[in-house]
């Protein structure tokens, strides 16, 4: 018996040794490196604090195999637009294992990119997740975002959260620079016009201790907003615990289904109607078309500081596909992506990093 026991032991070792060497040789996509920017004239000097640097501008962002071309591009994008590049601080949240062949593939196209990389592991959101209405917001990276404040340092106050699919238009100082009044923790654009109803079921709705009563006593009326584009004060959201109350919401979602969208609804939750207006032109959003057919979207009126693929269809796949939309030309021109032998751009791995419609 013992013996038996020992041989399907050995057994499952190597089987474990096999799946890590398949992760760990799952050849990334590969990419060009961009060009390099430097700081102008009147940015802040770095000094010897890193990290804690207070000159620094925070930009967090989720990291896999899978939507690597796309954060490439958001990063090339955003360094290209920045008055002060050099003082932007990359926190990437990355699905583990392969951390560290993403932290390679980041290196080698910006060599001096200063950035941290936090392995998120899925079991931190295994158990809270719901069925959604498209696969891809399933993705326990899509849940990263409510980690951001317990994974970054302490000394970094606040951080600009952006999706994988967006693309920069203009310098990410000036989204930083938001002003935020105490009572916020987060800033990100609203829609008003969008009807806020439909991102709750009727069950939510007609239930008398949810519904209406969930958003009364807020500072304004609830309206939508997206996920994708957010001013994170880390330290209020630290001293509120916010990601416990996020999660409370996921957990009554399992017991009942009160939402039909992976990790937006919850934030509804929290925090719609005590969010901080931001200019709409910087989530210049939907442009992956809806959730399942992803079809064209042209851009919303008014000026456009960040695009956001929001939805079913992404650039590159559009692009690759040899169908893009007229936006999608505009994204090609920050892919990063060297078409050839260094492995398929798409290897489906652990997830995304891009919010619903
Ligand atoms: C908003 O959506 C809800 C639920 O889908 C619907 O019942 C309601 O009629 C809509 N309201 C407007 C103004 O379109």
């Amino acid at each position: 018996m013992r013996a038996a026991g020992a041989a399907v032991a050995l057994l499952f070792f190597f089987l474990f040794l096999l799946a890590a060497a398949a992760e760990a040789g799952a050849a990334l996509p590969r990419f060009a490196e961009a060009p390099q920017y430097r700081n102008g004239e009147g940015c802040p000097a770095a000094t010897a604090a890193g990290v804690c640097d207070p000159g620094l501008v925070h930009i967090a962002m989720t990291l896999d195999a899978h939507y690597l071309r796309g954060s490439m591009a958001a990063i090339y994008s955003l360094l290209k637009h920045a008055s002060c590049p050099e003082s932007l601080f990359f926190h990437f949240l990355a699905a583990a294992p392969g951390d560290g062949e993403l932290r390679a593939a980041l290196a080698a196209s910006f060599p001096s990119l200063r950035f941290e990389i936090y392995p998120f592991r899925a079991e931190a959101v295994a158990g809270l997740i719901s069925a959604s209405v498209r696969a891809a917001l399933e993705a326990p990276l899509n849940y990263a975002r409510n980690h951001l404040a317990d994974l970054l340092p302490p000394c970094v106050p606040r951080a600009i959260y952006l999706d994988s699919d967006v693309l920069a238009a203009d310098d990410v100082r000036r989204l930083w620079e938001t002003r935020l009044p105490a009572a916020a923790v987060v800033a990100a654009p609203e829609y008003c016009h969008a009807n806020f109803s439909r991102y709750f079921t009727p069950a939510f709705w007609s239930d008398p201790a949810l519904g209406a009563r969930v958003f009364a006593g807020r500072r304004r009326p609830p309206c939508y907003f997206n996920t994708g584009v957010m001013v994170l004060d880390l330290r209020r959201w630290r001293a509120g615990n916010y990601r416990r109350r996020i999660e409370r919401w996921m957990e009554i979602q399992k017991e009942r289904r009160i939402y039909e969208l992976g990790s937006l609804p919850p934030f509804l939750l929290v925090f719609a109607g005590e969010v901080e207006a931001v200019d709409l032109r910087w989530n210049q959003h939907g442009l992956g078309g809806d959730n399942v057919r992803g079809s064209c979207r042209p851009l919303h009126d008014g000026p456009v500081s960040l695009m956001h693929w929001s939805g079913k269809g992404k650039p590159w796949d559009r692009l690759d596909a040899g169908r893009p939309c007229p936006l999608d030309h505009t994204w090609k021109s920050y892919d990063l992506y060297v078409a050839g032998d260094g492995g398929s751009a798409a290897s489906p791995a652990s997830g995304p990093a891009l919010s619903a419609w």
